[in-house]
Protein backbone atom coordinates (compact mmCIF):
# COMPACT_ATOMS: atom_id res chain seq x y z
CA UNK A 1 0.00 0.00 0.00
CA UNK A 2 0.85 3.56 -0.73
CA UNK A 3 0.28 6.72 0.74
CA UNK A 4 1.14 10.56 -0.14
CA UNK A 5 1.12 13.85 1.73
CA UNK A 6 3.59 16.54 1.14
CA UNK A 7 5.08 15.94 4.63
CA UNK A 8 5.27 13.35 7.00
CA UNK A 9 6.18 13.60 10.48
CA UNK A 10 7.42 10.46 12.29
CA UNK A 11 7.02 11.20 15.91
CA UNK A 12 3.63 12.33 17.62
CA UNK A 13 5.66 14.08 20.81
CA UNK A 14 6.23 17.56 20.95
CA UNK A 15 9.06 18.16 18.41
CA UNK A 16 6.72 16.79 15.91
CA UNK A 17 3.48 17.73 17.06
CA UNK A 18 5.04 21.48 16.98
CA UNK A 19 6.60 20.90 13.73
CA UNK A 20 3.13 19.41 12.76
CA UNK A 21 1.50 22.18 13.73
CA UNK A 22 3.26 25.14 11.97
CA UNK A 23 3.41 23.38 8.53
CA UNK A 24 -0.78 22.92 8.65
CA UNK A 25 -0.98 26.28 9.83
CA UNK A 26 0.15 27.31 6.60
CA UNK A 27 -2.82 25.92 5.27
CA UNK A 28 -1.02 25.05 1.98
CA UNK A 29 0.16 21.49 2.76
CA UNK A 30 -1.11 17.99 3.46
CA UNK A 31 0.51 17.11 6.55
CA UNK A 32 0.42 13.51 8.18
CA UNK A 33 1.99 12.34 12.02
CA UNK A 34 2.81 8.56 12.25
CA UNK A 35 3.20 7.24 15.57
CA UNK A 36 4.03 4.13 17.00
CA UNK A 37 1.82 4.69 20.03
CA UNK A 38 -1.18 6.81 20.51
CA UNK A 39 0.22 10.57 20.38
CA UNK A 40 -0.94 11.77 23.80
CA UNK A 41 1.08 8.39 25.42
CA UNK A 42 4.40 9.83 23.59
CA UNK A 43 7.41 10.39 25.74
CA UNK A 44 7.31 14.15 26.07
CA UNK A 45 4.33 13.92 28.16
CA UNK A 46 6.32 12.28 30.64
CA UNK A 47 8.18 15.60 30.89
CA UNK A 48 8.20 17.28 34.48
CA UNK A 49 9.95 20.34 35.84
CA UNK A 50 10.05 22.83 33.46
CA UNK A 51 10.50 24.47 30.31
CA UNK A 52 13.53 27.30 30.15
CA UNK A 53 13.07 31.21 29.42
CA UNK A 54 14.41 34.22 30.71
CA UNK A 55 11.29 35.65 31.08
CA UNK A 56 12.63 37.74 34.50
CA UNK A 57 9.21 37.07 35.73
CA UNK A 58 10.57 36.96 39.61
CA UNK A 59 13.64 38.23 39.25
CA UNK A 60 16.00 39.78 36.78
CA UNK A 61 16.75 37.73 33.92
CA UNK A 62 18.10 37.96 30.07
CA UNK A 63 18.53 35.65 27.50
CA UNK A 64 21.99 35.91 26.87
CA UNK A 65 22.87 34.61 30.54
CA UNK A 66 20.82 31.66 29.34
CA UNK A 67 23.09 31.66 26.24
CA UNK A 68 26.10 31.20 28.91
CA UNK A 69 24.91 28.85 31.16
CA UNK A 70 24.05 26.34 28.02
CA UNK A 71 27.14 26.87 26.68
CA UNK A 72 29.02 25.97 29.78
CA UNK A 73 26.57 23.61 30.77
CA UNK A 74 27.26 21.77 27.81
CA UNK A 75 30.83 21.56 28.58
CA UNK A 76 31.54 24.12 25.36
CA UNK A 77 30.52 21.52 22.93
CA UNK A 78 27.17 23.50 22.23
CA UNK A 79 27.65 25.32 19.23
CA UNK A 80 27.02 28.36 19.81
CA UNK A 81 25.07 30.20 17.38
CA UNK A 82 22.59 27.19 17.57
CA UNK A 83 21.98 27.88 21.32
CA UNK A 84 21.89 31.29 20.87
CA UNK A 85 18.99 30.49 18.31
CA UNK A 86 17.48 28.45 21.32
CA UNK A 87 17.87 31.25 24.45
CA UNK A 88 16.42 34.30 22.32
CA UNK A 89 13.76 32.26 20.93
CA UNK A 90 12.70 31.01 24.28
CA UNK A 91 10.42 34.33 25.66
CA UNK A 92 8.69 34.30 22.25
CA UNK A 93 8.39 30.95 22.16
CA UNK A 94 6.72 30.55 25.72
CA UNK A 95 4.64 32.89 25.62
CA UNK A 96 2.78 30.94 22.74
CA UNK A 97 2.96 28.11 23.76
CA UNK A 98 0.86 30.36 26.57
CA UNK A 99 -1.96 31.32 23.28
CA UNK A 100 -2.07 28.13 22.25
CA UNK A 101 -3.33 27.24 25.67
CA UNK A 102 -1.03 25.46 27.82
CA UNK A 103 -2.18 25.62 31.45
CA UNK A 104 0.81 26.81 33.07
CA UNK A 105 1.38 27.66 36.76
CA UNK A 106 0.75 30.91 37.72
CA UNK A 107 1.77 34.16 39.98
CA UNK A 108 -0.55 35.61 42.14
CA UNK A 109 -0.92 38.33 39.09
CA UNK A 110 -1.62 35.91 36.72
CA UNK A 111 1.78 36.17 34.98
CA UNK A 112 3.66 32.36 34.68
CA UNK A 113 5.14 30.84 37.50
CA UNK A 114 8.85 30.40 37.23
CA UNK A 115 11.42 28.02 39.45
CA UNK A 116 14.98 27.12 39.71
CA UNK A 117 17.02 24.37 38.01
CA UNK A 118 20.34 22.95 37.64
CA UNK A 119 22.68 25.17 36.13
CA UNK A 120 20.76 28.01 34.78
CA UNK A 121 22.09 30.91 36.55
CA UNK A 122 21.85 34.88 36.83
CA UNK A 123 25.22 37.23 36.04
CA UNK A 124 27.08 34.83 34.30
CA UNK A 125 27.00 32.50 37.01
CA UNK A 126 26.65 34.02 39.96
CA UNK A 127 23.36 32.41 41.47
CA UNK A 128 20.83 29.98 40.90
CA UNK A 129 17.98 32.23 38.92
CA UNK A 130 14.33 30.90 38.37
CA UNK A 131 14.26 30.39 34.72
CA UNK A 132 11.99 27.26 34.54
CA UNK A 133 8.16 27.90 33.40
CA UNK A 134 5.97 24.93 34.89
CA UNK A 135 2.96 23.74 34.81
CA UNK A 136 2.90 21.90 38.34
CA UNK A 137 5.51 18.80 38.02
CA UNK A 138 3.63 18.10 34.82
CA UNK A 139 4.78 20.37 32.34
CA UNK A 140 5.42 17.86 29.55
CA UNK A 141 2.27 16.69 29.69
CA UNK A 142 0.56 19.81 29.58
CA UNK A 143 2.05 20.80 26.54
CA UNK A 144 2.10 17.32 24.52
CA UNK A 145 -2.12 17.42 25.03
CA UNK A 146 -2.19 21.20 23.94
CA UNK A 147 -0.17 20.52 21.02
CA UNK A 148 -2.25 17.40 19.81
CA UNK A 149 -5.45 19.44 20.37
CA UNK A 150 -4.12 22.38 18.07
CA UNK A 151 -3.02 19.82 15.23
CA UNK A 152 -6.70 18.25 15.24
CA UNK A 153 -7.94 21.49 15.15
CA UNK A 154 -6.05 22.33 12.34
CA UNK A 155 -6.51 19.02 9.89
CA UNK A 156 -3.58 17.14 11.02
CA UNK A 157 -3.51 13.50 9.81
CA UNK A 158 -2.79 11.12 12.23
CA UNK A 159 -1.97 7.97 12.04
CA UNK A 160 -1.59 6.33 15.28
CA UNK A 161 -0.25 2.85 15.91
CA UNK A 162 2.43 2.43 12.75
CA UNK A 163 5.73 1.91 13.42
CA UNK A 164 8.27 3.32 10.73
CA UNK A 165 11.08 0.82 9.92
CA UNK A 166 12.81 2.22 7.13
CA UNK A 167 14.28 5.38 5.53
CA UNK A 168 13.54 5.81 1.71
CA UNK A 169 16.80 7.49 1.36
CA UNK A 170 19.01 7.67 -2.18
CA UNK A 171 21.92 8.13 -1.41
CA UNK A 172 23.16 8.99 -5.46
CA UNK A 173 20.64 12.11 -4.91
CA UNK A 174 20.97 12.47 -1.17
CA UNK A 175 17.48 12.78 -1.08
CA UNK A 176 14.47 11.39 1.11
CA UNK A 177 11.43 10.26 -0.61
CA UNK A 178 9.58 8.91 2.82
CA UNK A 179 9.24 6.06 5.10
CA UNK A 180 7.77 2.65 5.35
CA UNK A 181 6.07 1.62 8.12
CA UNK A 182 4.10 -1.20 9.79
CA UNK A 183 0.84 -0.93 10.17
CA UNK A 184 -0.21 -2.22 13.28
CA UNK A 185 -3.78 -2.70 13.61
CA UNK A 186 -4.40 -3.55 9.88
CA UNK A 187 -1.02 -5.93 10.36
CA UNK A 188 0.17 -4.53 6.67
CA UNK A 189 3.78 -2.84 5.40
CA UNK A 190 2.90 0.54 3.94
CA UNK A 191 4.91 2.89 2.13
CA UNK A 192 4.72 6.58 2.40
CA UNK A 193 5.65 9.18 0.26
CA UNK A 194 6.06 12.78 0.96
CA UNK A 195 8.08 15.59 -0.33
CA UNK A 196 9.21 16.40 2.92
CA UNK A 197 10.16 13.73 6.29
CA UNK A 198 10.37 14.87 9.87
CA UNK A 199 11.89 12.24 12.46
CA UNK A 200 10.84 13.38 15.52
CA UNK A 201 11.22 10.00 17.07
CA UNK A 202 12.76 10.88 20.88
CA UNK A 203 16.08 8.93 21.89
CA UNK A 204 17.39 5.40 22.80
CA UNK A 205 16.96 5.42 26.96
CA UNK A 206 15.88 1.48 26.80
CA UNK A 207 19.25 0.75 25.96
CA UNK A 208 20.31 0.80 29.76
CA UNK A 209 18.57 -1.42 32.54
CA UNK A 210 17.77 1.81 34.96
CA UNK A 211 16.42 4.52 33.07
CA UNK A 212 13.64 7.53 33.18
CA UNK A 213 12.30 6.72 29.62
CA UNK A 214 9.50 4.68 28.20
CA UNK A 215 9.12 1.35 26.96
CA UNK A 216 8.89 2.91 23.42
CA UNK A 217 12.40 4.39 23.42
CA UNK A 218 14.40 2.75 21.55
CA UNK A 219 16.25 4.27 19.79
CA UNK A 220 14.61 3.92 16.13
CA UNK A 221 14.59 6.96 14.44
CA UNK A 222 18.69 7.06 14.95
CA UNK A 223 19.27 3.60 13.83
CA UNK A 224 17.06 3.63 10.67
CA UNK A 225 18.91 6.65 9.70
CA UNK A 226 22.13 5.54 10.71
CA UNK A 227 21.57 2.10 8.83
CA UNK A 228 20.46 3.93 5.46
CA UNK A 229 23.95 5.45 5.52
CA UNK A 230 23.19 9.12 7.27
CA UNK A 231 25.48 9.93 9.85
CA UNK A 232 25.13 10.04 14.25
CA UNK A 233 26.62 13.09 15.79
CA UNK A 234 28.26 13.04 19.64
CA UNK A 235 26.47 9.34 20.30
CA UNK A 236 28.78 8.98 23.32
CA UNK A 237 26.96 11.65 25.44
CA UNK A 238 24.66 10.06 27.41
CA UNK A 239 22.68 12.14 30.11
CA UNK A 240 21.66 10.30 33.52
CA UNK A 241 19.50 12.28 35.57
CA UNK A 242 21.08 12.29 39.17
CA UNK A 243 17.63 11.42 40.71
CA UNK A 244 15.75 8.61 39.22
CA UNK A 245 13.50 6.65 41.96
CA UNK A 246 16.02 4.43 43.38
CA UNK A 247 15.91 0.51 41.53
CA UNK A 248 13.35 2.03 39.13
CA UNK A 249 14.61 4.71 37.45
CA UNK A 250 11.17 6.94 37.13
CA UNK A 251 12.28 10.57 37.17
CA UNK A 252 12.00 12.54 40.59
CA UNK A 253 11.77 16.09 39.11
CA UNK A 254 14.79 18.36 39.46
CA UNK A 255 12.21 20.92 40.35
CA UNK A 256 12.13 18.61 43.54
CA UNK A 257 15.63 20.73 44.10
CA UNK A 258 14.68 23.63 42.15
CA UNK A 259 11.56 24.22 44.84
CA UNK A 260 14.67 23.69 47.92
CA UNK A 261 14.76 19.65 48.30
CA UNK A 262 18.28 18.72 48.97
CA UNK A 263 20.62 15.42 48.44
CA UNK A 264 21.98 13.69 51.82
CA UNK A 265 24.75 10.82 51.81
CA UNK A 266 24.84 8.16 54.43
CA UNK A 267 26.33 10.58 57.29
CA UNK A 268 22.98 12.77 56.27
CA UNK A 269 25.62 15.47 54.72
CA UNK A 270 24.85 17.63 52.15
CA UNK A 271 27.28 16.31 50.03
CA UNK A 272 27.04 18.85 46.79
CA UNK A 273 28.54 21.16 48.74
CA UNK A 274 31.28 20.21 48.51
CA UNK A 275 30.84 19.50 44.71
CA UNK A 276 29.65 23.06 43.77
CA UNK A 277 29.60 25.36 45.78
CA UNK A 278 27.99 28.19 44.79
CA UNK A 279 24.86 26.63 43.34
CA UNK A 280 25.23 23.06 45.18
CA UNK A 281 22.11 21.19 44.76
CA UNK A 282 21.57 22.86 41.49
CA UNK A 283 24.84 22.04 39.52
CA UNK A 284 24.36 20.62 36.15
CA UNK A 285 23.33 16.80 35.83
CA UNK A 286 26.48 15.49 35.25
CA UNK A 287 28.42 16.91 37.74
CA UNK A 288 25.93 15.69 40.45
CA UNK A 289 25.32 12.58 39.13
CA UNK A 290 29.46 11.98 39.10
CA UNK A 291 29.10 13.44 42.84
CA UNK A 292 26.53 10.93 43.89
CA UNK A 293 28.64 8.08 41.85
CA UNK A 294 31.48 9.24 44.03
CA UNK A 295 29.88 9.18 47.55
CA UNK A 296 28.90 5.92 46.67
CA UNK A 297 32.07 4.69 45.98
CA UNK A 298 33.75 6.10 49.07
CA UNK A 299 31.40 4.08 51.17
CA UNK A 300 28.43 7.01 51.97
CA UNK A 301 25.79 5.76 50.05
CA UNK A 302 22.89 4.71 51.90
CA UNK A 303 23.37 2.12 54.24
CA UNK A 304 26.54 1.08 52.16
CA UNK A 305 24.44 0.41 49.00
CA UNK A 306 24.45 2.10 45.93
CA UNK A 307 21.69 5.24 46.65
CA UNK A 308 21.39 8.45 48.12
CA UNK A 309 19.09 10.35 49.67
CA UNK A 310 16.64 13.35 48.36
CA UNK A 311 14.95 15.01 51.45
CA UNK A 312 11.94 17.32 50.39
CA UNK A 313 10.43 17.47 53.60
CA UNK A 314 11.53 20.74 54.90
CA UNK A 315 9.54 22.32 52.01
CA UNK A 316 6.13 21.68 53.67
CA UNK A 317 3.21 19.28 52.60
CA UNK A 318 1.39 22.25 51.18
CA UNK A 319 4.27 23.30 48.23
CA UNK A 320 5.19 19.23 47.46
CA UNK A 321 1.20 18.72 47.24
CA UNK A 322 1.03 22.03 44.82
CA UNK A 323 4.45 22.34 43.31
CA UNK A 324 5.15 19.00 43.25
CA UNK A 325 2.74 16.72 43.15
CA UNK A 326 3.49 13.88 40.30
CA UNK A 327 6.34 12.91 42.32
CA UNK A 328 4.88 12.86 45.46
CA UNK A 329 2.17 10.36 44.19
CA UNK A 330 4.88 7.98 42.45
CA UNK A 331 6.59 8.30 45.54
CA UNK A 332 3.37 6.79 47.56
CA UNK A 333 2.26 4.40 44.71
CA UNK A 334 6.00 2.87 43.90
CA UNK A 335 8.25 3.81 47.67
CA UNK A 336 4.82 3.58 50.16
CA UNK A 337 6.28 6.41 51.60
CA UNK A 338 5.46 9.64 51.77
CA UNK A 339 7.44 12.56 50.79
CA UNK A 340 6.38 14.95 53.20
CA UNK A 341 7.60 12.53 55.99
CA UNK A 342 10.39 10.63 54.54
CA UNK A 343 13.17 10.59 52.81
CA UNK A 344 13.49 9.64 49.11
CA UNK A 345 16.19 6.54 47.75
CA UNK A 346 17.54 8.50 44.64
CA UNK A 347 19.97 7.30 41.93
CA UNK A 348 21.25 8.50 38.54
CA UNK A 349 19.14 7.19 35.67
CA UNK A 350 19.66 6.80 32.10
CA UNK A 351 17.86 9.93 30.64
CA UNK A 352 18.68 11.48 27.92
CA UNK A 353 20.66 11.59 24.13
CA UNK A 354 22.45 14.22 23.63
CA UNK A 355 23.91 12.97 20.80
CA UNK A 356 21.47 12.51 17.70
CA UNK A 357 20.88 13.16 13.71
CA UNK A 358 22.98 16.08 12.83
CA UNK A 359 20.93 18.98 11.77
CA UNK A 360 21.43 22.77 10.52
CA UNK A 361 19.47 24.96 12.30
CA UNK A 362 16.42 25.15 9.95
CA UNK A 363 16.08 21.32 11.49
CA UNK A 364 17.44 20.08 7.84
CA UNK A 365 19.75 16.68 8.61
CA UNK A 366 23.24 16.77 7.11
CA UNK A 367 25.13 14.34 6.00
CA UNK A 368 28.27 15.00 6.41
CA UNK A 369 30.95 17.85 8.37
CA UNK A 370 30.43 20.30 5.79
CA UNK A 371 26.80 20.93 6.24
CA UNK A 372 25.46 19.48 2.97
CA UNK A 373 21.77 18.74 3.62
CA UNK A 374 19.65 16.03 2.79
CA UNK A 375 16.84 17.04 0.27
CA UNK A 376 13.64 16.41 2.26
CA UNK A 377 14.54 15.46 4.94
CA UNK A 378 14.74 16.84 8.99
CA UNK A 379 14.59 16.10 12.31
CA UNK A 380 13.75 17.57 15.50
CA UNK A 381 13.52 16.83 18.94
CA UNK A 382 15.30 14.13 21.34
CA UNK A 383 16.65 12.27 17.96
CA UNK A 384 18.62 14.94 16.76
CA UNK A 385 21.74 16.77 17.52
CA UNK A 386 21.47 20.67 16.30
CA UNK A 387 23.47 20.91 18.80
CA UNK A 388 22.40 23.21 21.43
CA UNK A 389 23.11 20.42 24.32
CA UNK A 390 26.84 19.82 23.26
CA UNK A 391 28.56 17.35 26.50
CA UNK A 392 25.28 17.82 28.61
CA UNK A 393 22.02 19.38 28.61
CA UNK A 394 20.76 21.42 31.06
CA UNK A 395 17.31 20.59 32.59
CA UNK A 396 14.42 22.57 31.08
CA UNK A 397 16.44 23.37 27.80
CA UNK A 398 14.77 19.89 26.02
CA UNK A 399 11.26 20.95 26.04
CA UNK A 400 12.09 24.49 25.01
CA UNK A 401 14.28 22.47 22.28
CA UNK A 402 10.83 20.20 21.31
CA UNK A 403 9.42 23.73 20.19
CA UNK A 404 11.76 25.81 18.99
CA UNK A 405 13.20 23.32 16.65
CA UNK A 406 9.82 22.10 15.97
CA UNK A 407 8.99 25.36 15.10
CA UNK A 408 11.69 26.16 12.71
CA UNK A 409 11.44 22.68 10.93
CA UNK A 410 7.60 24.00 10.42
CA UNK A 411 8.53 26.73 9.08
CA UNK A 412 11.17 25.69 6.45
CA UNK A 413 9.09 23.78 5.51
CA UNK A 414 6.16 26.01 4.94
CA UNK A 415 8.84 27.92 2.70
CA UNK A 416 10.44 25.05 0.84
CA UNK A 417 7.81 22.66 0.67
CA UNK A 418 5.10 23.88 -1.66
CA UNK A 419 7.55 24.53 -4.60
CA UNK A 420 9.23 20.88 -4.22
CA UNK A 421 8.70 17.82 -6.29
CA UNK A 422 7.90 14.19 -4.90
CA UNK A 423 11.33 12.17 -4.87
CA UNK A 424 11.69 9.18 -6.85
CA UNK A 425 10.54 6.42 -5.21
CA UNK A 426 12.56 3.22 -5.43
CA UNK A 427 10.42 0.13 -7.46
CA UNK A 428 8.29 -1.52 -4.22
CA UNK A 429 9.26 0.37 -1.56
CA UNK A 430 7.63 -2.03 0.94
CA UNK A 431 9.70 -5.15 -0.20
CA UNK A 432 12.71 -5.04 2.02
CA UNK A 433 10.31 -4.57 4.94
CA UNK A 434 7.93 -7.51 3.95
CA UNK A 435 11.20 -9.22 3.42
CA UNK A 436 12.28 -8.79 6.35
CA UNK A 437 9.16 -9.71 8.37
CA UNK A 438 8.46 -12.90 6.44
CA UNK A 439 12.22 -14.13 7.43
CA UNK A 440 11.08 -13.40 10.97
CA UNK A 441 7.48 -15.06 10.65
CA UNK A 442 9.58 -18.26 8.65
CA UNK A 443 11.98 -18.85 11.62
CA UNK A 444 11.60 -21.67 13.86
CA UNK A 445 15.60 -22.36 15.24
CA UNK A 446 17.35 -19.40 16.96
CA UNK A 447 16.92 -17.90 20.40
CA UNK A 448 14.19 -15.25 21.95
CA UNK A 449 14.26 -11.41 22.47
CA UNK A 450 14.52 -10.89 26.22
CA UNK A 451 17.55 -12.29 26.94
CA UNK A 452 19.55 -9.94 24.23
CA UNK A 453 17.33 -7.13 26.07
CA UNK A 454 18.54 -8.01 29.52
CA UNK A 455 21.84 -8.21 28.14
CA UNK A 456 22.35 -5.16 26.37
CA UNK A 457 20.74 -3.37 29.21
CA UNK A 458 23.49 -5.00 31.76
CA UNK A 459 26.43 -4.19 29.58
CA UNK A 460 25.39 -0.88 29.13
CA UNK A 461 25.00 0.43 32.63
CA UNK A 462 27.81 -1.82 34.08
CA UNK A 463 30.22 -0.74 30.81
CA UNK A 464 28.85 2.35 28.97
CA UNK A 465 27.71 4.65 32.10
CA UNK A 466 28.58 7.73 33.84
CA UNK A 467 32.15 6.65 34.52
CA UNK A 468 33.99 4.99 31.36
CA UNK A 469 37.47 3.49 30.77
CA UNK A 470 39.01 1.71 28.20
CA UNK A 471 38.63 -1.29 29.40
CA UNK A 472 34.73 -1.32 30.36
CA UNK A 473 34.26 0.42 26.90
CA UNK A 474 35.76 -2.79 25.04
CA UNK A 475 34.14 -5.11 27.04
CA UNK A 476 30.66 -3.54 26.11
CA UNK A 477 31.83 -3.49 22.31
CA UNK A 478 32.22 -7.06 23.29
CA UNK A 479 29.34 -7.85 24.56
CA UNK A 480 26.64 -6.14 22.15
CA UNK A 481 29.11 -7.56 19.57
CA UNK A 482 27.42 -10.92 20.38
CA UNK A 483 24.30 -9.88 21.31
CA UNK A 484 23.93 -8.37 17.90
CA UNK A 485 24.80 -12.07 16.15
CA UNK A 486 22.20 -13.31 18.55
CA UNK A 487 19.52 -10.79 17.28
CA UNK A 488 19.94 -11.55 14.03
CA UNK A 489 19.20 -14.75 14.88
CA UNK A 490 16.60 -14.17 16.96
CA UNK A 491 13.07 -15.95 16.68
CA UNK A 492 9.20 -14.85 17.07
CA UNK A 493 6.52 -16.58 18.96
CA UNK A 494 3.79 -14.89 17.33
CA UNK A 495 3.53 -15.62 13.71
CA UNK A 496 0.38 -13.40 13.12
CA UNK A 497 0.50 -9.99 11.41
CA UNK A 498 -1.95 -7.76 13.09
CA UNK A 499 -0.23 -6.61 16.21
CA UNK A 500 2.88 -8.65 16.44
CA UNK A 501 4.14 -6.69 19.12
CA UNK A 502 7.05 -9.82 19.12
CA UNK A 503 8.33 -9.19 15.98
CA UNK A 504 8.34 -5.30 16.33
CA UNK A 505 10.08 -6.01 19.77
CA UNK A 506 12.90 -8.00 17.62
CA UNK A 507 13.28 -5.31 15.71
CA UNK A 508 13.67 -2.33 17.85
CA UNK A 509 16.02 -5.12 19.75
CA UNK A 510 17.69 -4.43 16.47
CA UNK A 511 17.99 -0.59 16.82
CA UNK A 512 18.84 -0.11 20.37
CA UNK A 513 22.17 -2.71 19.74
CA UNK A 514 22.87 -0.34 16.98
CA UNK A 515 22.86 2.64 18.94
CA UNK A 516 24.11 1.53 21.88
CA UNK A 517 27.47 0.34 19.47
CA UNK A 518 27.80 3.79 18.02
CA UNK A 519 27.41 5.21 21.66
CA UNK A 520 30.21 2.96 22.93
CA UNK A 521 32.74 3.02 19.83
CA UNK A 522 32.32 6.59 20.04
CA UNK A 523 33.12 6.56 23.93
CA UNK A 524 36.03 4.45 23.41
CA UNK A 525 37.78 6.99 20.66
CA UNK A 526 37.59 10.17 22.77
CA UNK A 527 39.95 9.99 24.95
CA UNK A 528 39.32 12.89 27.62
CA UNK A 529 36.44 13.68 29.86
CA UNK A 530 33.66 16.14 29.02
CA UNK A 531 30.15 17.01 29.95
CA UNK A 532 28.31 13.53 30.89
CA UNK A 533 31.59 11.45 28.84
CA UNK A 534 33.87 10.85 31.81
CA UNK A 535 36.79 8.84 30.86
CA UNK A 536 38.39 7.63 34.35
CA UNK A 537 41.83 6.65 32.20
CA UNK A 538 41.33 10.27 30.78
CA UNK A 539 39.70 12.44 33.70
CA UNK A 540 40.48 15.91 32.11
CA UNK A 541 38.84 17.91 29.23
CA UNK A 542 41.16 18.22 25.97
CA UNK A 543 40.24 21.15 24.07
CA UNK A 544 43.48 21.00 21.92
CA UNK A 545 42.27 17.55 20.67
CA UNK A 546 38.69 16.69 21.57
CA UNK A 547 37.18 20.18 20.99
CA UNK A 548 34.60 18.79 18.09
CA UNK A 549 31.63 16.71 17.31
CA UNK A 550 32.24 13.12 16.60
CA UNK A 551 30.36 12.15 13.28
CA UNK A 552 29.82 7.90 13.18
CA UNK A 553 28.32 6.39 9.74
CA UNK A 554 27.67 3.26 9.19
CA UNK A 555 31.06 1.35 7.36
CA UNK A 556 31.09 -1.25 4.73
CA UNK A 557 31.42 -3.95 7.98
CA UNK A 558 28.66 -2.48 9.35
CA UNK A 559 30.80 -1.42 12.06
CA UNK A 560 30.81 2.46 12.42
CA UNK A 561 33.43 4.96 10.96
CA UNK A 562 34.78 8.26 12.34
CA UNK A 563 35.13 11.44 11.06
CA UNK A 564 34.72 14.95 13.14
CA UNK A 565 33.84 18.79 12.48
CA UNK A 566 34.32 21.66 14.26
CA UNK A 567 32.32 23.48 16.86
CA UNK A 568 31.17 26.63 16.30
CA UNK A 569 32.11 29.11 18.65
CA UNK A 570 30.82 32.75 18.61
CA UNK A 571 31.18 34.77 22.01
CA UNK A 572 32.18 32.21 25.07
CA UNK A 573 35.78 30.62 24.57
CA UNK A 574 36.26 27.33 26.75
CA UNK A 575 36.91 27.83 30.50
CA UNK A 576 37.53 25.52 33.16
CA UNK A 577 33.87 24.27 34.28
CA UNK A 578 33.30 25.12 38.11
CA UNK A 579 30.20 26.20 40.03
O1 LIG B 1 13.99 16.86 36.19
C1 LIG B 1 13.20 17.10 35.30
O2 LIG B 1 12.08 17.55 35.51
C2 LIG B 1 13.62 16.85 33.91
C3 LIG B 1 13.63 17.83 33.07
C4 LIG B 1 14.41 17.73 31.83
O3 LIG B 1 14.98 16.67 31.55
O4 LIG B 1 14.51 18.73 31.12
Amino acid sequence: MLIQHDVVIVGAGIAGLRAALEAALSGALDVAVISKLYPSRSHSGAAQGGISAALGNLEADDPEWHVYDTVKGSDYLGDQDSIEVLCYDAPRAIIELEHFGVPFSRLPDGRISQRRFGGHTAEFGKRPVMRACHAADRTGHAILHTLYEQCIKHNVHFYDEMQVLDLLYDKGDNAVAGVVAYDLRQGEIVAFHAKATLFATGGYGRAYKTTSNAFAYTGDGMAIVYNAGLPLQDMEFVQFHPTGMYRIGILITEAARGEGGILLNDKGERFMERYAPTIKDLAPRDMVSRAIYMEIKEGRGIGGKDYVHLDVRHLGREAIETKLPEIAEFVRIYFGMDPTDSLIPVAPTAHYAMGGIPTNNDAQVISDGQGTTVRGFYAAGECACVSVHGGNRLGTNSLLDLVVFGRRAGKHIVANVPAMKFAKLPKEPEKPLKDRFQKLLDRSDGGLVDPIREGCQKTMMDNVSVFRTEQTLKQGLADLAALKKSQRAARVLDKGRRMNTDILDCLEMGFVLDTAEVIAESALLRRESRGAHARDDFPKRDDVNWLKHTLAVRGEDGRPSFSYRPVRITRYQPQERKY
